[in-house]
């Protein structure tokens, strides 16, 4: 709204990226992907999870703000506590759930499942999740499909 010219030019770039670094259609701005450069990934967090607050609220009303739940993980970097506090998402609501060894530390998706299960149950809305590919203390990968498909039944 403020530079539209530069946020052509911002959208050309990224798209140029995108297609180097050899992404999926689907990531592209013309396969209905697309991105913003964001200059931490601190940052990013918090405009991903302004952004899902936001439609959320858009779709359900404010009073629900109180029921928003965030998830992560045990080893999930604290750049997402960080992004739930600034984006006035109660901390109570903010989950991070437990790893084990035995899965390399990755989520897994039967834990996240239970824990979405548990909320929902509870008269909580379940908001947004964030999964770690290579986490900063353990190198954790998360297996991002299956957490995608259970996020996804849940409408996170
Ligand atoms: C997995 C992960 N998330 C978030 C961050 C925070 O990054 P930034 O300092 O760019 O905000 C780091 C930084 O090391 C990280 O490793």
């Amino acid at each position: 709204m403020s530079s539209p010219a530069a946020t052509e030019l911002e959208c050309i770039v990224i798209y140029w990226l995108g297609e180097m670094i050899m992404l999926p259609k689907s990531f592209l701005f013309k396969g209905n992907g697309g991105g913003v450069l964001q200059g931490t990934t601190c940052e990013a967090i918090l405009c991903t999870l302004a952004a899902a607050r936001d439609q959320m609220l858009n779709r359900y009303g404010s009073e629900k703000m109180e029921k928003l739940v965030v998830y992560g993980f045990d080893q999930t970097h604290s750049a997402l506590q960080k992004a739930v506090q600034i984006a006035g998402i109660h901390t109570k609501n903010f989950q991070a759930i437990k790893t084990m060894k035995s899965n390399s530390f990755g989520l897994c998706p039967n834990s996240l499942r239970d824990a979405v299960h548990a909320d929902v149950k509870a008269g909580l809305v379940p908001l947004f999740l964030c999964t770690t590919v290579g986490t900063t203390s353990t190198n954790a990968i998360d297996p991002i499909g299956p957490l995608c498909e259970v996020a996804k039944d849940f409408n996170i």
